[in-house]
């Protein structure tokens, strides 16, 4: 059956319906059949089409980052303008290039593999925790579990004192919730104080870090102070950056989690497979993060009049990229609204591609793969207490309370006969 044209006409990403929160592949769909290369209210397009999204993201130097142009009117002369518009992501290169390399060069698959341990270690005492609640308690998962991950990895990765951490999730909700399509005076206000209390609390952090500097090779602070060749960053540019690195891999991975152990209740038999054969979480994986993308869109602006898909677009178009749009397109994945944790090939595009690829993936998978796998192996038959509430953002799709009961197997011999 053909997808519904209507919510192809329909679709302004700055007016979604409340439906379009719970539920945005049907809209993706419409468009995908109907208005590949949707033209919106605002002047703008959005593209949902797989072989469009990666086209726009292998082209760089037609499809710029820079965000200049689009947050200008959005946030006026403001914190989040400044912060926004100095972090590596919505920038090109030259200034790009130089922070990813500071940032990378801590990121190598051998530093990830060496905080596997303390990461166990984290979700092991996390699960401890849930299970010392006892049989029938209901447990949030996102605000027990996936939520306290990535804020110890991110933590570590900065040497950010653990006892300074606390303040480090909020400030990170709100200023990423400022990039919601549509904004509240609320939300507005929340992301300018948050990216002030931020920058203060950094302004400090960074003075301690230069008295005292920590391992470049494993500290990303130190390396982002130090620069490069007798290339340092400014002092704008250290802090901002350093925000958006705490920002960066906490919501995404909070959400790769929690979808990951939605998908899991609402797909039994694809459960049942993976607590069957442990070994395949790391493909589990990577289907959660095309099935429930934890970041669901991209931006760019055109440099110069160009064409997609047939569509003629006029320089300095703003061009939104549907990636949870693209990670269910039927062309690139057969049966693409099915769950299938064994699924080969799987080219989802959840971490973006080109030259702004996510730098933090492999952190972001080792977190998944760890998190999920030993939850599992320690709970095998959780089960919602309640119906999941999504929180409403069209830009970071995730949970906002994940309840569910998670009575634990019996691990040793007396437990059992208890
Ligand atoms: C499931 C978790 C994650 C998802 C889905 C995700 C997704 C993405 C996406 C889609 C981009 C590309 C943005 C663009 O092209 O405009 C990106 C960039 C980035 N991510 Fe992630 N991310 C995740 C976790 C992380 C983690 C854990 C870190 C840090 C350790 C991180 C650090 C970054 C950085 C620094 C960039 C900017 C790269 C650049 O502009 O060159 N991310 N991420």
């Amino acid at each position: 059956m053909a997808a519904d044209p209507a919510l192809a006409e329909r679709f302004d990403l700055k007016h979604l319906p409340d439906a379009f929160y719970d539920d945005p592949y049907p809209t993706y769909r419409a468009l995908r059949e109907h208005a590949p290369v949707k033209r919106l209210p605002d002047g703008g397009v959005f593209l949902s089409r797989y072989a469009d999204v990666v086209a726009v993201y292998k082209d760089a130097a037609t499809y710029s980052s820079d965000k200049h142009e689009e947050f200008s009117p959005k946030y006026g002369a403001s914190p989040l303008y400044e912060h926004h518009t100095t972090s590596l992501v919505f920038n090109d290169p030259p200034l790009h290039t130089r922070v990813r390399r500071l940032i990378g060069g801590a990121l190598t698959p051998r530093h990830i593999a060496a905080m596997e341990g303390r990461l166990v270690d984290r979700v092991d005492h996390l699960l401890d925790a849930i299970a010392a609640q006892g049989p029938g308690a209901e447990v949030d998962l996102i605000a027990a579990f996936a939520s306290a991950i990535p804020v110890e990895i991110i933590g570590n990765l900065l040497d950010v004192p653990n006892e300074e951490r606390a303040p480090l999730r909020d400030w990170s909700l709100a200023i990423l919730g400022a990039l919601e399509p549509a904004l509240s005076e609320a939300q507005l206000e929340q992301g300018n104080r948050a990216v002030r209390e931020f920058l203060r609390y950094l302004e400090g952090l960074v003075e301690r870090r230069r008295a005292a500097p920590g391992d470049p090779e494993v500290d990303v602070l130190t390396r982002l102070i130090e620069g490069e060749g007798g290339e340092a960053l400014s002092a704008p540019e250290l802090l901002h950056n350093c925000i958006f690195l705490l920002n960066a891999g906490h919501e995404t991975t909070t959400n790769l989690i929690g979808n990951g152990l939605a998908c899991l209740l609402e797909w039994p038999g694809e459960k049942e497979r993976l607590v069957a054969e442990p070994a395949l979480v790391t493909r589990a994986v990577e289907e959660f993060l095309r099935f429930e993308s934890s970041n669901q869109l991209g931006n760019r602006i055109t440099t110069r009049a160009t064409e997609i898909a047939g569509a003629a677009l006029a320089p300095r178009t703003q061009v939104t990229l549907g990636i949870g749009a693209a990670n269910r397109d039927p062309e690139a994945f057969p049966d693409p609204d099915r769950l299938d944790i064994t699924r080969a090939p799987n080219r989802h595009v959840a971490f973006g591609s080109g030259i702004h690829q996510c730098v933090g993936m492999g952190l972001a998978r080792l977190e998944g793969r760890v998190a999920i796998g030993r939850f599992l192996a320690r709970f095998p038959r959780y089960r919602f207490a309640a119906p999941p509430v999504r929180a409403r953002r069209a830009r970071f799709r995730g949970h906002a309370r994940l309840l569910v009961v998670a009575d634990p197997i019996p691990s040793t011999p007396q437990e059992t006969s208890a």
